[in-house]
C-alpha cells in the first residue's frame, strides 16, 4: 500500500517524461501533483491518464481571480476527477468562501465526490529579504490559514517551517500540504523556506510535495523508496 503522505510533482512538459517517470515509481507512489507546467502543455489527458492508473492528482493550477470567475474556472476543473484543487489566499476570504460553497453546491448536484480545497498561503520561495507585507511570514501564513479554515476550506499549502504554527492554530484535520521538501544529503542546494520529509511530518505537515530529489535521480525509484523508508520513521 503506497504511502499517500507523498505527493510526486510531474513538473514536465511532455506525456512521454510522465509516463516514464509514473513507470518507474511503480506502486510505491500513488499521488501526483500536476502543475502549471505540465498542465498548459498537455492539459487535461494527462490527469485522465493518472486517473486511469488508479493514481490521485494534486491539480495545483492556483486560481486567484475574483470570487465568480474562481468557482467557475474551478466547477469547470472538477470535472477532470482530481482529488486536490487549489486557490491562493490572498485572493481574499470571500474569494475561499464562495469558491468552496460552489464547489459543495456542484458536486452535490452532480452526485460526484467534492474535490478538497486548499489554499496557498505565502510561496515558499519567498524568503523574509523579499517579503513585504506589514506581517512576519509566519504571522502571515497563519493568518492566511485561519482564514481558509474560516471560508471553509479544507487545508493549504505552506512552507514545512510553518507547518507547526498552522497545526496548532487549525486543529488536527486541517490538511497541511509542504513543498520545499528536501531529503538530508540532497545535492539540490536552494536556500529558501525548505525542510527535510521527517522535520516537516513531525511539524504536522499532513502531505509532502517533492519533485526534483525524485525527478532529477538517476534512480527516480531508489530516490522516493528512500523518502518513503524516511517518511516510515514518522
Ligand atoms: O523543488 P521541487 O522540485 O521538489 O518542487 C516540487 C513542487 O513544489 C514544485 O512544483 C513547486 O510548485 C513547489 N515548490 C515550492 N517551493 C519551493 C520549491 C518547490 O512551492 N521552494
Amino acid at each position: 500500500m503506497a504511502d499517500e503522505r507523498l505527493i510526486v510533482a510531474l513538473d514536465f512538459h511532455t506525456f512521454d517524461d510522465v509516463k516514464n517517470l509514473v513507470d518507474a515509481l511503480g506502486s510505491g507512489v500513488n499521488f501526483y501533483k500536476v502543475g502549471m507546467e505540465l498542465f498548459y502543455s498537455v492539459g487535461a489527458p494527462v490527469v485522465e491518464w493518472l486517473k486511469s492508473q488508479d493514481k490521485k492528482i494534486f491539480l495545483d493550477l492556483k486560481l486567484h481571480d475574483i470570487p465568480n470567475t474562481v468557482s467557475g474556472g474551478l466547477c469547470s476543473l472538477m470535472n477532470l476527477g482530481a482529488d486536490i484543487l487549489n486557490v491562493h489566499a490572498s485572493g481574499g476570504f470571500t474569494m475561499m468562501k464562495t469558491a468552496a460553497e460552489a464547489l459543495q453546491k456542484e458536486s452535490a448536484a452532480r452526485g460526484i465526490a467534492r474535490p478538497k480545497l486548499i489554499a496557498i498561503t505565502v510561496l515558499t520561495s519567498i524568503n523574509q529579504s523579499e517579503w513585504c507585507g506589514a506581517l512576519k511570514i509566519s504571522e502571515q501564513v497563519v493568518a492566511f490559514a485561519k482564514s481558509a479554515k474560516a471560508a471553509g476550506l479544507d487545508g493549504v499549502v505552506a512552507s514545512p517551517q510553518e507547518a507547526k504554527l498552522i497545526r496548532e492554530a487549525c486543529g488536527e484535520k486541517f490538511l497541511i500540504v509542504t513543498p520545499g521538501i528536501r531529503p538530508a544529503g540532497a545535492d539540490i542546494n536552494d536556500q529558501q523556506r525548505i525542510s527535510t520529509p521527517t522535520a516537516a511530518l513531525a511539524n504536522g505537515a499532513t502531505h509532502l510535495v517533492i519533485g526534483r530529489p525524485i525527478r532529477a535521480a538517476k534512480n527516480p525509484r531508489e530516490a522516493a523508496e528512500k523518502i518513503l523508508a524516511e517518511m516510515r520513521g514518522v
